[in-house]
């Protein structure tokens, strides 16, 4: 794996984001199918195609990336994970694909917000769950600047008005919330 997708394997980060619990938690379960947008190096993605037979959808710009997440998956037996590239606004994905939609620290990253959130909705079957796990907007141990970080209330307003409901929040160590929002 390229040096700098490392970064995302930090040990204390795995533990903290806990994929496998968290996923289960949001709700993955055998046959959804499910979207990790900015999927990175595969940190959820490759744990949500040991949980769901169904697709998971590997959304990223970055080809490392893609490339990253097929040779692992390749050596893992899995043969449930598409990798989509994501050039310009929208995403190559049908309407209503997806049980479940991630959103693991991309968010933060990403500049045009609402119009993001509302193709990430495009994405979600009615009934369908959004998860977003982002850094606390203050300085914790791990992390982008306070600053460039997003906070809660701003993710929940993005969400509502995209159409969706807040339905959990939970935290993930010092670092990460996770909130959960229905499609309705
Ligand atoms: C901080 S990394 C997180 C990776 C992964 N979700 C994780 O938590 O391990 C953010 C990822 O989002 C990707 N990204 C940024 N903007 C994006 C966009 N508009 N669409 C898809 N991926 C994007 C970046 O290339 C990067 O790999």
């Amino acid at each position: 794996m390229e040096s700098k997708y490392l970064k995302f394997e930090n040990p204390v980060r795995l533990e903290e984001l806990n994929p496998t619990y968290t996923l289960k938690r949001i709700g993955l379960e055998d046959g959804m199918v499910l979207c990790d947008i900015g999927a990175g190096s595969g940190v959820f993605t490759l744990p949500a195609a040991q949980l769901t037979k169904s697709t998971v959808y590997a959304l990223e710009i970055n080809d490392g990336a893609l490339s990253a997440i097929i040779d692992r998956a390749e050596k893992l037996g899995l043969e449930n994970i598409k990798a989509v590239k994501v050039s310009g606004d929208g995403f190559d994905v049908e309407d209503s694909t997806a049980d479940i939609v991630l959103l693991v620290t991309v968010l933060h990253e990403i500049e045009s917000r609402p119009a993001f959130v509302n193709e990430t909705a495009r994405l979600l079957k009615t009934g369908g769950k959004a998860a977003v796990i982002e850094f606390y907007k203050r300085e914790t141990p791990m992390g982008p600047p306070a600053g460039h970080r997003i906070d809660e209330a701003e993710v929940l307003d993005l969400f509502a008005e995209a159409g969706l409901m807040a339905e959990d929040r939970f935290p993930l160590g010092e670092n990460f919330y996770c909130q959960v929002f229905v499609k309705i």
